[in-house]
């Protein structure tokens, strides 16, 4: 079954420039992109897309992590897409979680600065591609 899911590659993969490594990846598993932006996000979008997170102690850091500088978010579409990029992706905490031979695995030491972000299943999928691909099938 063909499902959506939304790729951000935060601002620390943008800046340590694994942007062409991330997609390289998504590409060669077999997902396809139908969407895909540079953009600096406002405290707004960041709000809403990390809105069941409010409350929680690192709340404030990840807002301002999240709009500190530019980021690529991208829509990817295949067979179970939404679990195929959190296997790609890895495991939250990348030293904990994260096995070698995912992105988080490889290349990140930190839970807020892991690299990539993916929605966690369809439901969120389709309110996280709302949020930040409103026109997309318009
Ligand atoms: S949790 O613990 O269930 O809320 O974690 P999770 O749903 O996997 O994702 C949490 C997102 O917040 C970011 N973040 C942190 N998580 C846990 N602990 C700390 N200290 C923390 N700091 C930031 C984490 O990177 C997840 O971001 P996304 O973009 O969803 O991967």
């Amino acid at each position: 079954m063909t499902e959506r899911t939304l790729v951000l590659i935060k601002p620390d993969g943008v800046a340590r420039a694994l942007v062409g490594d991330i997609l390289a990846r998504i590409e060669r598993k077999g997902l396809a992109l139908v969407a895909l932006e540079l953009k600096t996000v406002d405290d707004e979008l960041a709000r809403r897309h990390y809105a069941e997170h409010e409350g929680k102690p690192f709340f404030p850091a990840l807002l301002e992590f999240i709009t500190s500088a530019p980021l690529v978010a991208a829509v990817v579409e295949g067979p179970r897409a939404v679990a195929a990029w959190r296997q790609i992706a890895g495991g939250t905490d990348p030293v904990e979680k994260a096995v070698p031979g995912t992105i988080r695995g490889d290349f990140a030491l930190s839970t807020q600065n892991n690299l990539v972000h993916g929605s966690d299943s369809p439901d969120s999928a389709e309110r996280e591609i709302a949020i930040w691909f409103p026109d997309l099938d318009s």
